[in-house]
């Protein structure tokens, strides 16, 4: 099984009403408990880089950690550059093996993102590479970048014909309400479901993109407190939420903060119960084990992919 760009795994989840976890990977072991996990239930799986990613690892680095995965699991696998800052990035992830890109021209004015995310789709396309464009702005922290609940907007589902259209994207990642961390309602959960069903009704059998989709889940933020961290007031999407997503025309939900937070909650407690642990593969092999429950559970429970491999 190689590496494939989105394409048919979209294709397939459009037409059966689910969505294909794409979980952010940093290190080898949130790789081989994706992995496991994705294998275990038979899933399709898209792993994820960011910029900050490449910088931590090396992008060489996480491209042959991910072909050993392929090699090893046996699964269709698909590697995406996840909010590709410029052209250049993308170029390079490009050449690098990616085979899939986004382009997050979102900050930009509307002909500026059309602009920059063409000359990507055309550098990409002739590649055999899927490109991933975005219109609306998530609130919220990614790598270095923090955009503020002022500053974020909600996609124009007006814009989305003629952006897709003049660019030649592949899917479309839009703001409805999600935000990116662990921190993404002060009050109750809300999604703009009316803005995801006019976007659907505007692009037919076309995949959408949700970011910002960690649920928060609460066993690990209290799992964090419990054991001397400090996560008050953490809030995510509710899991029906994301559910009804996949079942209309979202084909990617992004997760991220979910994985951080079952990883670093059991390390904070394997410390706390075995203080005298020094052995990285103690604390790691636990980590890894409770990431890929976690993955398990998105699969069945959130995205409905199980047995769509
Ligand atoms: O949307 C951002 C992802 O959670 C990746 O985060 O840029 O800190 O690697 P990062
Ligand atoms: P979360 O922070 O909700 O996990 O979102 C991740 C994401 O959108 C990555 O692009
Ligand atoms: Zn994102």
């Amino acid at each position: 099984m190689p590496l494939v760009n989105s394409t048919e795994m979209f294709k397939k989840a459009y037409k059966e009403g689910y969505a294909v976890g794409a979980f952010n990977v940093n290190n080898m072991e949130i790789i081989q408990g994706i992995v496991e996990a994705a294998q275990i239930e038979n899933a399709p799986l898209i792993l994820q880089v960011s910029a900050g990613a490449r910088r931590y690892a090396n992008h060489t680095y996480l491209i042959k950690l991910i072909e050993a995965a392929v090699e090893t699991s046996g699964l269709d696998i698909v590697v995406h550059l996840d909010h590709g800052p410029d052209f250049e990035t993308c170029k390079s992830c490009i050449d690098g093996g990616f085979t899939s890109v986004m382009i997050d021209g979102s900050h930009l004015p509307f002909e500026e993102n059309i602009k920059l995310t063409k000359q990507v789709v055309d550098y990409a396309h002739d590649r055999g590479v899927t490109v991933e464009g975005e219109l609306g702005r998530l609130a919220g922290v990614e790598d270095d970048i923090k955009v503020s609940q002022e500053d974020s907007s909600y996609t124009r589902p007006e814009e989305v014909e003629e952006f897709v259209a003049r660019t030649g994207v592949d899917s479309l990642a839009i703001a409805i309400g999600t935000s990116h961390g662990a921190f993404k309602f002060t009050g109750e959960p809300k999604l703009r479901f009316d803005i995801l069903e006019e976007v659907g009704r505007r692009l037919p059998n076309f995949p959408i993109v949700l970011h910002g989709a960690s649920s928060v889940v609460p066993e690990y933020v209290d799992m964090i407190n419990e054991f001397g961290g400090k996560l008050d007031n953490a809030k995510g999407v509710p899991e029906e939420m994301l559910r009804k997503a996949a079942s209309m025309a979202v084909c990617k939900i992004n997760i991220d903060s979910d994985l951080r937070l079952a990883f670093t909650g059991t390390i904070r407690k394997h410390f706390a119960e075995h203080p005298e642990h020094f052995d990285p593969r103690q604390y790691l092999s636990e980590a890894r084990t409770a990431l890929r429950d976690m993955v398990r559970h998105k699969i069945v429970n959130v995205l409905g992919c199980n047995n769509k491999a």
